[in-house]
């Protein structure tokens, strides 16, 4: 392992629940990178509280973060005052589950919880692909669920949840996620359809000034970004996967 000097302002740890995998690092906070390869630990597949509560001790364990380093951690559901309100793919015991106060009775760390979109739209926008845009950014991840970031001149709206906008009486998330392209074997082309009609909607309602797509299909977007038309551009995120890291890290140390 990297030894890693961690310094308020300079570097932080992030740390990613996902669906299938609970991933940390330490973040350079100036450069927006990591700071050393991340750490990942499988998601339990009953992910209640106390289960992922686990991986997280053992992500922190892994670096041996000190207990006085900001620590940013996403959740993949609405986060209200380090509460988690909603939990479309995790366990659902997650909803009413103060994970701030769950990570500080079981690692004595002090950490700032975020929605994993939130986190990721905050750092293409501070570090990565939307970057010196000014007005209103939408970064939408396509995974298993569409996350969604709305940022007007650098400031985040926290909790948007745009994937669950309804849309021709269908949940979006459940026809237009990436995790149901490959569920229902859709071409790109056939998933393309899909995302227009839900990029056309999202388009209507906040007229952003840029898209950013995230999430693991973004490595793959030149199959299937110019197959949408919209007013604004559509860029790929630049930060992939590990913008979830960055941008908690760097919002942790921002609140600390
Ligand atoms: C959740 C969001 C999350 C998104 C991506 C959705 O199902 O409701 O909170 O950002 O999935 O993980």
């Amino acid at each position: 392992m990297t030894q890693v000097t961690y310094e308020r302002g300079q570097v932080g740890f992030g740390i990613d629940i996902g669906g299938s995998g609970i991933k940390g690092a330490p973040a350079d906070i100036r450069a927006g990178e990591l700071a050393a390869k991340r750490f990942r630990v499988p998601t339990p597949a009953e992910s209640t509280p106390e289960a992922v509560a686990d991986c997280l001790a053992q992500v922190l364990d892994h670096f041996e973060v000190p207990q006085q380093t900001a620590v940013g951690i996403t959740f993949p559901g609405i986060i209200q005052h380090g509460v988690v309100l909603s939990s479309a793919n995790l366990h659902k015991s997650w909803i009413g589950t103060d994970l701030a106060d769950l990570v500080r009775r079981t690692t004595g760390h002090h950490a700032t919880i975020v929605n994993d979109a939130d986190a990721a739209g905050y750092a293409e926008v501070r570090y990565g692909a939307a970057r010196g845009q000014d007005g209103v950014v939408l970064v939408l991840t396509l995974g298993t669920g569409i996350g969604s970031a709305l940022i007007n001149d650098g400031r985040l709206v926290p909790n948007t949840e745009l994937g669950h906008l309804e849309i021709d009486g269908y949940d979006a998330e459940t026809r237009a996620a990436s995790s149901v392209k490959d569920r229902e074997g859709l071409s790109y082309e056939e998933w393309a359809v899909r995302l227009q009609r839900y990029f056309e909607v999202v388009e209507y309602l906040f007229s952003p000034d840029l898209f950013v797509v995230g999430g693991g299909v973004s490595k793959d977007h030149e199959k299937f970004i110019p197959l949408l038309k919209t007013r604004a551009p559509i860029v790929p995120a630049a930060l992939r996967n590990q913008a979830g890291i960055i941008g908690a890290a760097a919002l942790a140390d921002r609140d600390f």
